[in-house]
Parts: C-alpha cells; sequence; structure tokens
C-alpha cells in the first residue's frame, strides 16, 4: 500500500517536472546560453542518510544526476561543463567512502564512454589526477584519448581538485619559467597566468551552481570564477534534474552582468 502510495507521488513528482522542464526550455534563449557551466555537486550524504541508506547509496545516486544533467548540458549546446567530483579535502573522509567514489568514477567512465562519443562529448580531467588509484587514473587517460577530437561538450571532471592549489602549483612553474630566463616578470599578466591553470584555454565559467543549501565556494576555481553568476539551490545533488538546470539558466539570463562596469542601456 505504502509502496503504491510512493510510486503515485513519484509518477505525479515526474510529471509536474516535465511540465516545468518544457515550460522552462520555451523561456530559454538559446542565443544567450552560458559558454561554460560549474557545478559543486553536494548534498550526496545527506541525502542519503535521510533515508536511512549508507552515504555509498547517496554517491551512487549523484552519478545518475551527473548521467542526467551532462546529457541536458550536450542537447542545450553548453560548450564546457566543470564538476566537483572529488576536492583535495576530500582525501580526509574514510578510507571505504574514497574508495567507493574512486570505483563510481571509474564504472562511470567505462559504462558511460560509448553514449558520450556518441554525443560527441570530450571528457577532461583537471586535479592532480597523478595522485590518484592508478585504475583512477588509467580509465580517465583512456577515456581522454578516446574522446580527444570530439567537438560538442566538454565535460571537466574535478578531481583531487583544490582551487588554492592550483594557484600554487601555475606559480611554481611560472617561478621556474623566470628563473630559466624563459618569462620576464613584467610581463606575467593575468591571461599568462589563466594559460598556467588546468583550465588553460578554457573560457570563465559563467554560471557556478552549488546545491544543497550551502552557500560556500569550498576551494572550487577560484581563480575563474571572478566574476561567474551564482546559483543556489536546495535541492539535494541526488534530487537535481534537468528541470533544475534550466531554472538555474533562465534566472543566469534574467540577470545583468556588469564585470565591475556600468549597467548597459
Ligand atoms: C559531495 O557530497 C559530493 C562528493 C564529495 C562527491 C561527488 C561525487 C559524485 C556525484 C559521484 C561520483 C563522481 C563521478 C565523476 C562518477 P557530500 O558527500 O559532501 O554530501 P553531504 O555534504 O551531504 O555529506
Amino acid at each position: 500500500m505504502v509502496r503504491s502510495w510512493l510510486g503515485f507521488w513519484k509518477v505525479r513528482r515526474d510529471k509536474n517536472e516535465s511540465e516545468r522542464a518544457e515550460e522552462l526550455g520555451k523561456a530559454i534563449d538559446y542565443d544567450r546560453l552560458p559558454i561554460h557551466i560549474a557545478i559543486i555537486m553536494d548534498g550526496n550524504g545527506r541525502w542519503a542518510t535521510r533515508r536511512g541508506l549508507p552515504r555509498a547509496m547517496g554517491h551512487r545516486a549523484g552519478v545518475e544526476s551527473l548521467r542526467e544533467i551532462v546529457k541536458a548540458c550536450s542537447s542545450l549546446g553548453i560548450k564546457y561543463l566543470t564538476v566537483y567530483a572529488f576536492s583535495t579535502e576530500n582525501w580526509k573522509r574514510p578510507a571505504e567512502e574514497v574508495n567507493i567514489l574512486m570505483d563510481l568514477l571509474v564504472e562511470y567512465l567505462e559504462k558511460e564512454i560509448h553514449e558520450l562519443h556518441e554525443n560527441n562529448v570530450r571528457i577532461k580531467a583537471i586535479g592532480r589526477i597523478d595522485e590518484l588509484p592508478k585504475k583512477a587514473r588509467e580509465a580517465l587517460y583512456r577515456d581522454e584519448e578516446y574522446t580527444r577530437k570530439n567537438s560538442g561538450l566538454t565535460l571537466n571532471l574535478a578531481l583531487n581538485y583544490g582551487g588554492r592549489n592550483e594557484i600554487v602549483e601555475a606559480v611554481k612553474r611560472i617561478g621556474r619559467e623566470i628563473a630559466g630566463d624563459k618569462l620576464n616578470p613584467d610581463e606575467v599578466t593575468e591571461e599568462v597566468i589563466a594559460g598556467y591553470l588546468y583550465t588553460a584555454g578554457i573560457p570563465d565559467p559563467d554560471l557556478l551552481i552549488r546545491p544543497s543549501g550551502e552557500l560556500r565556494i569550498s576551494n572550487f576555481l577560484l581563480w575563474q570564477a571572478a566574476y561567474s553568476e551564482f546559483w543556489y539551490s536546495p535541492v539535494l545533488w541526488p534530487d537535481f534534474r534537468k528541470v533544475h538546470l534550466l531554472e538555474a539558466i533562465v534566472d543566469y539570463q534574467r540577470r545583468q552582468r556588469r564585470f565591475g562596469g556600468l549597467k548597459t542601456k
């Protein structure tokens, strides 16, 4: 009985969501889409705990959301999607949870690769990839190589990523270039620094989405998010669906980006 009621509410929720998604789809200006969307996939643990499930189930459900959002971005024509999948701070979690996250990553890369490739998606890993377990590194290098020539959506997976660490590494490399007389300190500009980051050659995110009600940047894309529009939602990542992505895009398109200048008439 309880099961059939739950089923009824799920069908009803799905119907409402798809009607709303259709409405929002019509409200979007396809000539002014964000070029780069970044997402902090947060709330997997709370989603599981609220259901009396182990945290791992929350991460597994989070992979489903990732699948849906990648598909949605790809079909909308978004050029770059960067997702925060594992931070430099996430190593502090119990080894069991870290292993589960790595296994889910490998599983995702194995299972999704053909569909991603068919949809012209390019996979790129950003972060200290050389410090990840061998199985994760190998799966990432294999999928990056396999999708290297794709020209649709670029899916940046931020793994063992930390914004401060990214800047430190860039400063070290710039320092070495200066010490080796390959770079003049007076010629170091914002563009030069950006060229030493993991995201070199990729435009800064226009829209940064954080679900789960947290209002922090959490060491994500610190340099690149200088002028990103932020969009927060109380929805936990495993419940995040295409409809929420569309809400964020519609809201983004209502804003006026001034980049420190004045409002244009
Ligand atoms: C934050 O939720 C989420 C993470 C640390 C991992 C995100 C990973 C996935 C969505 C799945 C695996 C990724 C790939 C690329 C296949 P949290 O655990 O901190 O949630 P909480 O704040 O509610 O505890």
